[in-house]
């Protein structure tokens, strides 16, 4: 099915005789293959009689050869579509493949976001990335491990255009209140002794519609204006990675604390932090060496920290 869309990706007209002969299959089987592009991955294809056939709008896939071309070198698994790269990424570490490795997906039929909750995942127009991490340092080397993503993913937008990225506490990015990027941390083994961590990451790239999203989201395109090659960008969050976590394998997590909090877009604010039913009303005073989050409650600093936590805002200054 890519290689009839490999046929079709620059955007111009091919008629269904020359796809046909390209893929070694009868007109009418092109055809098939066609309605199945259009109604599986909700592309759009143009017919024009004597013309043939043309995508809507060329598309720009993944490729392996360009993003392995550049920065740490981890090999990288491309899928046309996959339930999720993070599940991938488990079954992947299961089956004994040697991390450190990459999983890159078009789309997500079961994209998974956090709390066992839905991303977001159409055709050829995000990142779904997940980079799997053998940690056989114990529990230090995970402490703090998915704020260090959130710098490097706001980093590696703010090199593709997206100057007014920035973290909200424990790992989402955002523009001004607009989610652009989700990090979900999944981890297998023994995290005491020899275990793999999945680094997932959704990056909203070129996506300008999405009315499934039941939040208020943005992606690279509506901010800087312009489309961004998925190639590029996986090149860029794959050395941005790379930097991160040798700094947080070299020093722990204390070396980034200073960083991580003057880029977070709610120091100060007063917040209402979410724990299944329960509530608690503070201030937030920043994060402690350990990436937990320093909140100011009743007058007094409490800390908090684990996966099921969630910030909102109390005012809207
Ligand atoms: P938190 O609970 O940490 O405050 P959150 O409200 O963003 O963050 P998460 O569980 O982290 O919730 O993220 C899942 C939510 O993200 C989903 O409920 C959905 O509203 C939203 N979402 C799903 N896909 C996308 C996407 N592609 N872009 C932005 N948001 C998305
Ligand atoms: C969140 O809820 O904010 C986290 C979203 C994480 C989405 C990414 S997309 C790539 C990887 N694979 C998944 O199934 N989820 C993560």
């Amino acid at each position: 099915m890519l290689t009839l869309l490999n046929l079709l990706k620059d955007g111009r007209f091919h008629s269904g005789q020359d796809l046909g002969l390209a893929l070694g299959i009868s007109r009418s089987a092109v055809w098939k293959q066609l309605q199945h592009l259009e109604a599986e991955l909700g592309l759009s294809i143009h017919k024009v009689r004597g013309r043939g056939y043309q995508l809507a709008a060329p598309l720009m896939l993944l490729d392996p050869l360009k993003i392995e071309d550049v920065g740490p070198k981890w090999p990288v698994t491309v899928f046309d579509s996959i339930d999720s790269t993070n599940a991938q990424a488990l079954r992947a570490v299961g089956q004994g493949q040697a991390a450190p490795f990459v999983v890159v997906a078009e789309r997500q039929v079961s994209g998974r976001g956090r709390r066992g909750r839905k991303w977001v995942s159409p055709f050829a127009e995000n990142l779904y990335y997940s980079l799997v991490l053998r940690i056989d340092g114990g529990m230090r080397q995970l402490e703090g491990l998915s704020l260090v993503v959130g710098l490097a993913v706001m980093q590696a937008l703010r090199k593709s255009g997206v100057a007014g990225a920035g973290l909200k506490w424990p790992n989402d990015v955002l523009v001004g209140s607009k989610k652009i990027a989700g990090i979900l941390l999944e981890l297998v083994g023994d995290p005491a002794d020899v275990c793999h961590v999945v680094l997932g990451i959704g990056i909203n790239v070129n996506m300008q519609i999405a009315e499934e999203v039941d939040q208020k989201w943005t992606s690279i395109r509506l901010e800087s204006g312009k489309s961004c090659d998925r190639n590029v960008l996986v090149a860029e969050l794959n050395e941005q990675l790379h930097a991160y976590i040798q700094r947080h394998q070299m020093g722990g997590f204390s070396v980034l604390q200073a960083e991580w909090e003057e880029n977070h877009l709610w120091q100060g604010r007063s917040v209402a932090l979410i724990a299944g039913a329960n509530q608690i009303d503070g201030d937030v005073l920043g994060i402690d060496s350990q990436g937990a989050l320093r909140l100011k409650v009743g007058g007094v600093e409490k800390v908090f920290s684990g996966g099921e936590l969630s910030l909102r805002l109390r005012d809207d200054s």
